[in-house]
């Protein structure tokens, strides 16, 4: 959860921005290309949370106050590649869940910009 608030901070909010603000504001990273050392779903369908008041699909549950769903790379609804915190669309990348296992607690997102390589570094 903490980690999907970093890269919300890192690359979804001058996605967000770009509506709120009146000069053009466009988000350098869309289309690029893109890596993540570990994505949620990656080794198999899992179960990952988030915390609740971003969008809630209605085929999403609410566990403790979380909205849980299943990671699954071979269901176009449900999988979330690194490619998609890129898109400019309302996709998102999801890091693996700490269930998982406690190394994932670091995975690195590294942006292609050309002659410019943007790496970031999310930890829980
Ligand atoms: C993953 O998606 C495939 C294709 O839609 C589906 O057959 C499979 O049951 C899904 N797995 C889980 C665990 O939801
Ligand atoms: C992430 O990048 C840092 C800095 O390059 C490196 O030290 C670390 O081992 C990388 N972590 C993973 C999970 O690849």
């Amino acid at each position: 959860m903490a980690r999907f608030t970093a890269l919300s901070a890192l690359l979804l909010l001058p996605v967000i921005t770009a509506e709120i603000l009146t000069p053009p504001y466009f988000n350098l990273a869309t289309g690029k290309k893109i890596t993540a050392t570990a994505t949620c779903g990656d080794e198999g369908p899992e179960l990952y949370c988030k915390l609740v008041g971003a969008n809630a699909d209605h085929d999403e549950r609410v566990i403790q106050g979380q909205v849980c769903d299943i990671c699954n790379m071979t269901n176009d609804a449900k999988k979330h590649p690194p490619e998609y915190a890129v898109d400019g669309m309302e996709t998102w990348w999801q890091s693996p869940p700490l269930s998982r296992g406690m190394k994932y607690n670091e995975v690195n997102l590294t942006i292609d910009l050309g002659q410019i390589i943007v790496k970031c570094r999310i930890e829980m």
